[in-house]
């Protein structure tokens, strides 16, 4: 019998990936499909996935309200967890693989190359190389003791109501906050089109890698990371109501770095060995020599 399913716990998925593979499933690469690559990456996503994915969510839905999210933010915007050079923070991001797999070493920094070496082949600045380095930094808050469902997945506002379009709706029905008679309205606690800078989104890596980034990073990589994982926006325009019109001119940005994040999976990835001096005199240029966690 599955113990995930009976009592809630806080890591339903065996990997974090299993979050991105249902993305994937979701949002599937448009080239792939045209050249029927993508039936064998959906072969690979399992039904058993499906069900972690499935109770991840709800425990996200369920747990994501608005005073968790000022929590979060108190405690973690802060930075006063740790202090170490970004190459430290790499190694400590990659303590986040599954040692019972060998399959999975190194998947998170393959996962950061790829989309960083991509930006890079197409031609794009150097900063957002960097974003896709480091877009997935963030996840560091699964070292810090932070469940699953508080790190990953799609994000979404809270304060106000939750979308239909956000994955997995029904969910929504065990989060408090759907019988706060302010919360649960349209606008909540914001303003019609205040701009998503006054909004809450729910906490994970996106929001912490933002504040993390914020003083080094132009505006366009910015918001890049801030708002990678909001898909109810990026892909389905959910909150046309709450941004602005510089949100809807920076979210251009957001769709052009969404690609690379989804779809970059290069099988002749040249080695990290290979890469290193380009990337160390890239994190030189823009980020000082230790980060605050
Ligand atoms: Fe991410
Ligand atoms: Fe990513």
């Amino acid at each position: 019998m599955s113990v995930k399913t009976s009592v809630d716990t806080n890591t339903p998925l065996t990997h974090l990936d299993e979050w991105e593979n249902d993305v994937l499933e979701r949002y599937p690469d448009p080239s792939a499909i045209a050249q029927e690559k993508a039936t064998e990456e959906f072969r690979n996503y399992s039904a058993t996935e499906k069900d972690s994915v499935r109770e991840f969510y709800r425990l996200n839905h369920k747990y994501q309200t608005y005073d968790y999210v000022l929590q979060k933010k108190a405690d973690y915007l802060a930075f006063n967890k740790k202090e170490m050079p970004v190459w430290s923070a790499f190694d400590f991001l990659n303590e986040l693989v599954d040692d019972s797999d060998p399959d999975t070493d190194l998947d998170q920094m393959q996962h950061l190359l790829q989309t960083s070496e991509a930006i890079r082949n197409d031609g794009h600045p150097d900063w957002m190389v960097l974003v896709g380095l480091i877009h997935d930094m963030g996840k560091v808050l699964c070292l810090f003791g932070e469940p699953q469902w508080g790190v990953v997945g799609d994000t979404f506002p809270v304060g106000c109501a939750f979308s239909d379009k956000i994955v997995y709706p029904e969910f929504f029905k065990d989060n408090p906050d759907i019988h706060n008679e302010v919360y649960s309205t349209k606008y909540g606690v914001y303003q019609p089109n205040c701009g998503l800078n006054n909004v809450h989104l729910s906490w994970g890596h996106d929001e912490y890698v933002y504040h993390m980034m914020k003083d080094y990073i132009p505006e366009p990589g910015l918001y890049m990371l801030r708002y990678h994982s909001f898909y109810s926006q990026h892909r389905e325009k959910a909150y046309n109501h709450l941004m602005d019109e510089h949100d809807q001119e920076m979210f251009k940005w957001v769709d052009l770095f969404n690609p690379y994040d989804l779809y970059s999976k290069n099988p002749n990835q040249k080695s990290w060995d290979e890469l290193k001096p380009y990337y160390q005199e890239l994190v030189a240029k823009y980020l000082p020599v230790t980060l605050k966690f």
